[in-house]
């Protein structure tokens, strides 16, 4: 007797068709949205060199999250647990060679080592939309229409999600401005990104332990920010910091249906290490739902691992875990319980089969989706079995249907039925809407 066990591996799932159908629409949705916006699809391999990672995601990746291996050929290889490098490895193949700005979309699966919880498995997919080589704030306009062109897409309004943004050049002029080591730099950068997740006296004195006084008063502050006037006026009064691309993408985006979605967040950082400008996180406004449903920034140097010219990049991720609790939560999923097949085919007896292949068939080449059911069975009991199943029109084909050489129809919201001769069933189409 073997015990294997049934259940998938820890935090992973395994789609049965009702959650398949679920993530179908979901990821046709989501490539709807980006072809919208003129971006075109790419994929990469499931497996990169660990090295890939080492270059740029960032220590808690490297050191708690990846899964990685040694492979037969003695390679330390990882399977992906973020998109972005193996982008920019293949845009650093062949950005020479094609026209600016590159629009790139895909939706893998990614592998991250965690405890599994709400919004937070091991495997997820992930929508990824970037642009390389557009102008200043108009890739990152761009994408972030996406992000919100897709959640409104489903219903959801300003009332149910929001962008948190910022820019991380003000946090390097504020480091800057604090005079702070790379190393306190660092210890701060992390402090920033968990500043939400812990309680004020947890803050107060892990901000004790990297800065002075003065150093921390004015940290404090700027933690402190709650809107893009606020941060304009912190600016003014404490860092050495003009243009800042922050405020010019708020003033493009009045232009554009995205400024009630958009607030600033001194707290957003992002924990990937290759970000260097905007920086943004859209969060669900619900509290049940505390994980972000999208991350994302701009990185001017990622294509500089490779030992090419910079070429600045700007995209997101937007997890399908934490998409579907948002949707769920707000009811803004439709049922997925049924399959949506147009036709139950049925026949009363096992002479009927050769018909009813036939017609099977033949619906099948006017683009009619049927699910043909293998043994007779009465009228009443098909149409018990259709109803089950959510399919809405049940044909018949019993021994009276043979002797007439037609066969029925019933559209069981309506209760009408309809009969079909074999030789001209053309207009079934007006039937079946
Ligand atoms: P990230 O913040 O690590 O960014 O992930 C983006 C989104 O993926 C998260 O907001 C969340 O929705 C989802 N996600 C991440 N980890 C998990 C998990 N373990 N379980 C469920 N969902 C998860 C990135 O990965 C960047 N590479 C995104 C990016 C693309 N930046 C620029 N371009």
């Amino acid at each position: 007797m073997s015990n294997l066990d049934k259940k998938p591996y820890k935090g992973c799932r395994d789609f049965f068709p009702e959650l398949k159908r679920k993530q179908n629409f979901i990821f046709a949705r989501m490539q709807k949205i980006a072809t919208l916006h003129g971006f075109e699809p790419y994929d990469g391999p499931m497996l990169e060199m660990i090295e890939l990672y080492k270059a740029k995601s960032g220590e808690e990746l490297i050191n708690d999250q990846i899964y990685s291996f040694v492979d037969r050929g003695n390679r330390e290889v990882a399977i992906r647990p973020e998109m972005t490098p193996t982008l920019a490895r293949m845009v650093a193949s062949i950005h020479r060679e094609i026209s600016k700005p590159i629009r790139w979309f895909s939706i893998p699966n990614l592998m991250r080592y965690e405890k599994p919880q709400r919004g937070r498995l091991r495997e997820h997919w992930q929508f990824n939309c970037d642009v390389f080589g557009a102008p200043k704030s108009f890739g990152e306009l761009e994408v972030l229409q996406v992000i919100k062109n897709l959640l409104t897409s489903f219903g959801a309004t300003s009332e149910h999600f929001a962008i948190y943004i910022n820019d991380r050049k003000i946090v390097d002029a504020l480091f800057n401005a604090l005079n702070l080591s790379e190393e306190k730099s660092y210890k701060l950068i992390k402090l920033i990104d968990r500043s939400k997740k812990i309680s004020l006296e947890s803050l107060d004195q892990a901000a004790d332990e990297i800065l002075d006084p003065k150093q921390k008063k004015i940290f404090l502050n700027y933690l402190q920010l709650k809107n893009f006037h606020e941060a304009k006026i912190f600016i003014e009064e404490n860092l050495n910091l003009a243009d800042i691309e922050l405020f010019d993408l708020v003033e493009m985006a009045t232009s554009t249906s995205l400024s009630e979605f958009l607030s600033f967040d001194p707290s957003i950082v992002r924990g990937l290490d290759y970000y260097t400008g905007i920086v943004f996180e859209v969060f669900d406004l619900n509290p049940e739902n505390k994980r972000a449903i999208c991350g994302g920034g701009s990185y001017a140097n990622l294509l500089q691992i490779f030992n090419e010219p910079a070429l600045s990049g700007v995209g997101f991720g937007l997890g399908d875990v934490t998409l579907v609790d948002f949707l769920e939560t707000h009811n803004l999923l439709s049922d997925f319980s049924k399959a949506s097949f147009e036709v139950f085919l049925s026949i009363s007896t096992d002479q009927a089969l050769n018909s009813s292949f036939h017609l099977a068939e033949n619906l099948r080449k006017m683009n009619i989706s049927v699910e043909h059911h293998p043994n007779p069975v009465k009228p009443k009991k098909a149409i018990q079995i259709a109803s089950k199943k959510g399919i809405q029109k049940v044909i018949f084909i019993g021994e009276e249907e043979i002797g007439k050489n037609i066969f029925k129809i019933k559209d069981l919201e309506s209760g009408t039925e309809k009969e079909f001769s074999y030789t001209d069933f053309s207009h079934i189409k007006e039937f079946l809407k």
